[in-house]
């Protein structure tokens, strides 16, 4: 059976192809190398003895997409990643951000609509905002979004929903995912940064490796038990696990509606303090951290109910956040900035 995965490269994408390829699947990986290395295919051979079929190529380019759905016509599912996710660089370049992650989007679409290939839509909890009730479940209201990266996810999200209606043999999942981390056992893939990482814990691994100075804790008088955010840090081995289960549900046709909605998460709040803590423990390294100024339009708590993924999907998350920790530490390790 062959698997499209998109930006099968980057950070999420990669782990994904490795389960994939362990469960006996062919994967295809496309990706444009824009914001991706092509050494990770090597991580991915190594880790699984499997070679999957690559094509560098842009998921916004008509023509090779037509050729890419003509080579492979029996393609069976969809992962789709390729998308911009800087929230920064979106709000100082959202025509981009637009262009690439919804046209992207758009065209995938149309082939996968037109041949009813089931697609999974990486999402994030980013369309949530700052919810009123934690922990989240899917039904929760949706916020405006603050940025035009979270604006594409949402819109996204639409885009895909009105696709299962208008195309009844097309069906699709929509992954909302929360804070993924860590790297592969093998410490052969994993999260490259491009430049100083916006992310807690790549910005945490630098700075215990002495390539930053101190970790700036964003906020100390939120109004949490320590007063830093709550997040809901998920394994990347965990969340790449929750792909594959659901392409398989959507394959088996277990699906009650063309369209659903999952968070993957591991339903566990965890504060900045708490996670440099887990950290040291983990590690027994010590962070050099000290408090800062809030940035701007953090949402203070974010977690998961993730009881609707594990009762209908029957995924969970399996491992800890010191494993997943102790996983980003060896990754850093092994990496040339
Ligand atoms: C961020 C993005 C979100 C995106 C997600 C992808 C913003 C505002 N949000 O979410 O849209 O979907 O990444 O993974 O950029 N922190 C520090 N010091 C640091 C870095 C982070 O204290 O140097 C804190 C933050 O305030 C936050 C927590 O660590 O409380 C996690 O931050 P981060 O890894 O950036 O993730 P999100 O803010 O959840």
């Amino acid at each position: 059976m062959k698997i499209l995965i998109t930006g099968g490269l980057g950070y999420i994408g990669s782990h994904v192809a490795t389960v994939l390829l362990q469960n006996g699947m062919d994967v295809i990986i496309v990706d444009n190398l824009e914001n991706s290395r092509i050494q990770v295919l090597d991580g991915i051979q190594f880790i699984t003895g499997k070679t999957p079929v690559f094509r560098q190529m842009d998921v916004s380019d008509a023509s090779e997409m037509n050729q890419l759905f003509d080579d492979f016509s029996d393609c069976a599912g969809i992962i789709h990643f390729a998308a911009y996710k800087s929230v920064s660089e979106s709000v100082s370049e959202p025509l981009r951000y637009y262009d690439n992650n919804l046209g992207g989007l758009q065209l995938l679409l149309k082939h996968a609509t037109s041949k009813a290939i089931p697609l999974i839509f990486s999402s994030s909890c980013t369309v949530y905002g700052q919810s009123e009730t934690l922990p989240i479940r899917e039904d929760e209201p949706l916020k405006e979004a603050t940025s035009p990266y979270g604006s594409t996810k949402r819109i996204g999200e639409r885009i895909i929903e009105d696709c299962c209606k208008a195309y009844p043999k097309f069906n699709a999942i929509l992954l909302r995912y929360f804070n993924p981390i860590g790297a592969h056992s093998s410490a052969k893939i994993g999260e490259y940064p491009i430049g100083i990482p916006q992310n807690l814990v790549p910005f945490l691994t630098q700075t215990v490796r002495g390539i930053r100075p101190i970790l700036k804790v964003f906020g100390s008088k939120y109004d949490t038990a320590d007063g830093t955010c709550i997040r809901d840090y998920i394994h990347v081995v965990d969340l790449a696990e929750a792909h594959v289960e659901s392409l398989n549900y959507l394959l088996k046709k277990q699906n009650s509606e063309a369209c659903e909605v999952y968070n993957v998460g591991t339903g566990n709040g965890v504060s900045v303090l708490e996670l440099i803590r887990a950290f040291e423990n983990a590690t027994g390294k010590s962070v050099p951290y000290e408090p800062s100024d809030p940035r701007p339009g953090d949402t203070i708590a974010a977690y998961a109910d993730a009881s609707k993924i594990e009762q209908k999907i029957g995924w969970k998350a399996r491992y800890t956040l010191e494993e997943a920790l102790l996983s980003a530490w060896e990754w850093e390790k092994r990496i040339n900035h």
